[in-house]
């Protein structure tokens, strides 16, 4: 903080001779890849943002490479930056740059993700991960009406990146709205593959969804066992496994879930191949962070709406929630196209 106060007093006198006083507030900006659309949309919208009020904005992509997000870190800090917002790759790699951050006085912001190990992460913003996992389950048990529908159904199970806190949570909340059903014998896995660590998906990669997909389908789905759902924990995972199941051959496809709302995706949905998607607005998230970086820059309290689920392994971060909604084939055209996400020629060229 110590620097910070620095920074305004510093901002202060310059206003008094007459300058953009802002332009002297630096932010680093630290995003994880630009290889998924969301990341891109994010660092964008928080830049935009920021400039608009006047602030400089060091906006950084680390291609999934920790230790390229670690040195873009390094440097921001080198170069003076007020603030950090960071949306970590791996959530418990960053204590050691962080504990720099924090002797030189730079509030952190993690952004989407939480930061783990480390006292050294001020606030938190993400979407209610646990919802977005109830919601996926939840579509399933709808899409099925396993509440009433007769005899039993078939579905596998995918969670998100093991080093992403974010993955854990929607595993958990997709899990606890299925898991009854799994119970009563009316969901059956197939594989037998439920727990976590056996679902998780390194680095939300679709190539490596699609791989264990295409193992789950050699294994269990190549006589007349059907398969009625996947329960993906976002769009990127859904995408390999749709690209497996279409090189297997389905063309049914089964309910599968996904979260982001990615271009590639709503064309999936549009298409059959996806059921549903979590619709995360990054527009929101962005806002978000950028009012907590004008509290902190004013010497207020950011808003905060949480203080008991996000717990970093040293505390419980003060956190600000958004609101997930879902998007299907019935209500992906208001929501995204009516709402200004994209255009129609972003979906339909
Ligand atoms: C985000 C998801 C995203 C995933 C892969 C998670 O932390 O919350 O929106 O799909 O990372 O990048």
């Amino acid at each position: 903080m110590k620097r910070l106060v620095l920074g305004v007093l510093v901002v202060i006198l310059v206003f008094g001779c007459g300058v953009n006083a802002l332009a002297k507030v630096k932010i680093g900006v630290a995003m994880p890849t630009q290889s998924l659309q969301r990341w891109n949309q994010d660092g964008a919208n928080i830049k935009a943002l920021l400039e608009e009020k006047g602030y400089e904005v060091d906006l950084q992509y680390a291609n999934n490479d920790v230790a390229l997000q670690v040195s873009q870190l390094e440097n921001m800090i080198l170069g003076g930056a007020d603030i950090l917002v960071i949306a970590s790759i791996d959530g418990s790699a960053l204590g050691t740059v962080l504990a720099v951050a924090k002797e030189e006085g730079i509030p952190v912001i993690a952004y989407d993700r939480l930061i783990m190990e480390t006292d050294a992460v001020s606030y938190f913003t993400t979407f209610d991960n646990y919802m977005v996992g109830v919601m996926q389950g939840q579509y399933i048990v709808d899409a099925l009406d396993l509440e009433n529908a007769e005899g039993t159904f078939n579905i596998e199970i995918f969670a998100g990146s093991p080093d992403d806190n974010n993955a854990l949570h929607v595993y958990s909340g997709g899990f606890s709205a299925i898991k009854p059903y799994i119970e009563s014998g009316k969901l059956v896995v197939p594989s037998g593959q439920t727990a976590f660590e056996i679902v998780a998906t390194p680095q939300w990669s679709t190539e490596r969804a699609q791989a264990r997909m295409d193992n789950l389908i050699a294994a269990n789905y190549t006589g007349d066992t059907e398969l009625h759902a996947v329960l993906c924990p976002n769009d990127s995972t859904a995408l390999g496994v749709i690209n497996s199941l279409a090189g297997a051959g389905f063309e049914e496809f089964p309910i599968i879930t996904g979260q982001d709302c990615d271009i590639a995706t709503v064309k999936n949905i549009i298409a059959g191949r996806q059921s549903m998607s979590i619709f995360k607005d990054t527009r929101i998230l962005a806002a978000r962070a950028v009012a907590m970086i004008e509290a902190i820059v004013n010497g207020e309290e950011p808003e905060i709406n949480d203080t008991e689920s996000y717990f970093n392994g040293i505390f419980y971060v003060p956190t600000y929630l958004c609101e997930p909604v879902f998007a299907d084939i019935d209500n992906y055209y208001e929501l995204l196209i009516d709402g200004g996400y994209y255009t129609p020629e972003q979906i339909f060229d």
